[in-house]
């Protein structure tokens, strides 16, 4: 099983380009299934993720194949098969998106449920919903989903929850239903807005994209072309973080500074100054000079989920009390017992976590438990003193490129080694 070994206490300095965005590539890879014809995806991250939904693609009968390393031509000549088998979803569950569209395309889909993960049980009784309410008749058995329509209709559709996911795959479903769907409470994260605009570049009739009302008028064709994907806020985010700890020596090019509105509002009440110049963004404020601050996650555009663990690397070097609510995982503070054994000094109790602030982290050895839990533990390994090692580093090739080219460009003692038994 791979591990990183990092020696912490390098002075980190350079410049981190950032890739396309993982949670927007995903979605936008599926909707290739929706028509047939060639599509041309640029600027699509080149991570495990990706491979593996590639894979299921395939096996639906789409040919996939790398022009380069971050453009994809997909050719959809028609489905050999309605059905996303349990071996392929269970390694991810976001390709569980690839049932709006096989049903847009066919009018029936199987697909296997999604297994839970470490941060949670992660149901989807609300994309369930919104396929009924389209004339899906929808049976669950053996672990899988099978989804049957004669005719796909429009509908009105209001979700308890503005789920991502679940909003991404009714509005695939819907782009070719007969009459207008109306779907209320949607999710308005930068990444569902990027699926939407690239269904329009299609010739999806969508109006609403980026609130929380998306009305989709159902054609009868779509004509697939090229797209290219927005920047990940997600990582830029995390390397803001890098940013802060080299004393703003790291710098993050490529990134949308909307995209991170609410991050970056937190970062400042906190005390940061964010610097920008043309596509550069990075942070020079001294860390002794942040102050300790409450953060919520919410649905964007509140704080995002997705931020929290790397947000809980920096509270523990400021000075003071700092507190995290989580509100869209039910488990998603594995990376605390990870963090308190790199000297933090964190408290949870339920969904709350109170971080005290420490001078430095302690290096040790730690376990990813997911992405971005694994990508908070990096970030202190760099700044701990001695050699650190992080060990299920999967879950880190899952959203990040290659992280140990970028980091060792910017002069981080990290290396990928072999462990037994982890
Ligand atoms: C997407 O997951 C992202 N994944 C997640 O990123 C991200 O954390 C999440 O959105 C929230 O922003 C991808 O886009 C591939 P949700 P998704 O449906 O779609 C509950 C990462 O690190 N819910 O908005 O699964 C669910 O249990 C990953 O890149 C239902 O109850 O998120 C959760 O508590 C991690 N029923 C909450 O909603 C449903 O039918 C948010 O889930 C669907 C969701």
């Amino acid at each position: 099983m791979d591990a990183y070994r990092i020696v912490g206490g390098k002075s980190l300095e350079g410049v981190i380009e950032i890739g396309g965005a993982k949670n927007a590539a995903l979605p936008i890879l599926c909707a290739t299934l929706v028509e047939k014809g060639t599509y041309i995806l640029k600027n699509v991250p080149a991570l495990k993720d990706i491979k593996t939904l590639s894979k299921v693609l395939e096996k639906l009968g789409l040919q996939v194949e790398n022009l380069d390393k971050n453009t994809l031509k997909v050719v959809n000549t028609g489905l050999d098969s309605v059905e996303a088998t349990y071996d392929l979803v269970k390694t991810m569950r976001a390709s569980f998106t690839v049932m709006g569209p096989i049903i847009a395309h066919e009018k029936k889909a199987k697909v296997s449920l999604p297994g839970g993960c470490a941060i949670g049980a992660r149901p989807v009784d609300l994309h369930l919903k919104g396929f009924e309410a389209l004339g899906c008749e929808i049976q669950i058995h053996h672990g899988y989903v099978e989804a049957n329509a004669k005719e796909l209709k429009g509908a009105r559709i209001v979700l308890d929850f503005p789920s991502v996911g679940a909003t991404e795959n009714i509005v695939m479903a819907a782009v070719k239903a007969k009459g207008t769907t109306v779907l209320e409470n949607a999710a308005i994260e930068p990444e569902v807005e990027d699926l939407c605009n690239f269904l329009v570049s299609m010739g999806a009739k969508i109006t609403g994209i980026g609130t929380s009302k998306i009305t989709i008028e159902g054609v009868e064709k779509l004509t697939p072309g090229e797209y290219t994907i927005i920047p990940d806020r997600i990582e830029a985010g995390t390397y803001l973080v890098l940013s802060i700890l080299s004393k703003g020596k790291v710098k993050v090019r490529g990134a949308i500074r909307e995209h991170l509105d609410s991050f970056l509002a937190k970062l400042e009440e906190m005390g940061c100054e964010i610097k920008e110049d043309k596509d550069l963004m990075w942070i020079e404020t001294a860390i002794e000079n942040l102050k300790p601050v409450r953060v919520k996650t919410l649905p964007h555009p509140g704080f995002p989920t997705d931020l929290q663990a790397q947000m809980m690397t920096l509270m523990t070097l400021v000075g003071g009390t700092s507190e995290i609510k989580e509100t869209i995982f039910e488990n998603r503070f594995m990376h605390v017992p990870e963090l308190n054994r790199m000297g933090a000094k964190i408290k949870t109790d339920g969904n709350s976590a109170w971080i005290e602030g420490v001078k430095q982290f302690d290096s040790a050895e730690v376990m990813a438990s997911d992405l971005r839990a694994g990508a908070s533990l990096v970030i202190a390994a760099l700044f701990a003193e001695g050699e650190t090692i992080v060990t299920r580093i999967y879950h880190i090739d899952r959203g990040y490129e290659i992280l140990e080219d970028k980091l060792i460009k910017l002069g981080a003692h990290i290396e990928r080694i072999k462990v037994e038994g982890v």
